[in-house]
């Protein structure tokens, strides 16, 4: 069986990954492997992705998938963006990010972010190829569900009435950012 490293060391993000990948591969986490993250150091969604794909290359000779991604908001002048894991770990927690983010938008009218995924793929000797995936919407009032991972309790999509916190996980999976990636990535290259 064909393998690809899937590297995140993200639960959440590895099942979506893992759901999107086609069945012919064995989906390999950096965890089972021993190797710890990489450094984020880029500025942009794109720079962290691209890093992380040629980092967790090096360890392996078959396929990497990578993503780097995070919440931005538009009245916090897209923050935290690629900060979003980083924001929680200082806070202590995604439920504390998400209620400082809740905070900072009590007295904004304009309540509109977006999610965005970064994904790269890469494979043995080749550069990445990386594409930018989307998902508009809004912050909620409050924190709202208790499926999905990160800030998915305080995002509304638009022409969504539901968190993706309290919506069915195979329904988010299939609309969100990183499926939206996927979708340009599956028209640029064979996976
Ligand atoms: P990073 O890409 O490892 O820097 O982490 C991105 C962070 O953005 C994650 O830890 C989550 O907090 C957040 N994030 C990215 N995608 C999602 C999502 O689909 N739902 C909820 N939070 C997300």
């Amino acid at each position: 069986m064909k393998k690809i490293l899937i590297g995140t060391h993200n639960k959440g993000k590895f099942k979506e990954i893992s759901y999107l990948l086609p069945r012919k591969y064995k989906k390999i986490t950096p965890i089972s492997l021993k190797i710890k993250s990489p450094k984020e150091t880029g500025k942009t969604f794109i720079a962290n992705s691209n890093l992380k794909a040629n980092f967790f290359s090096s360890f392996v000779d078959y396929p990497v998938i990578s993503d780097d991604s995070g919440l931005c908001v538009k009245s916090l002048k897209n923050k935290p963006g690629v900060y979003s894991a980083r924001l929680a770990k200082e806070l202590g927690s995604f439920a504390k990010a998400m209620k400082y983010i809740l905070k900072q938008l009590k007295n904004k009218k304009d309540r509109s972010a977006y999610f965005v995924c970064s994904l790269s793929f890469k494979r043995p000797g080749k550069k990445p190829v990386t594409v930018l995936g989307k998902l508009h919407g809004k912050i909620s009032r409050k924190i709202v569900g208790k499926k999905g991972f990160g800030y998915d309790p305080i995002f509304i999509p638009n022409s969504h009435k539901k968190t993706f916190g309290e919506m069915n996980k195979y329904k988010k999976i299939k609309m969100d950012h990183r499926y939206l990636a996927f979708k340009k990535l599956k028209k640029k290259i064979r996976i």
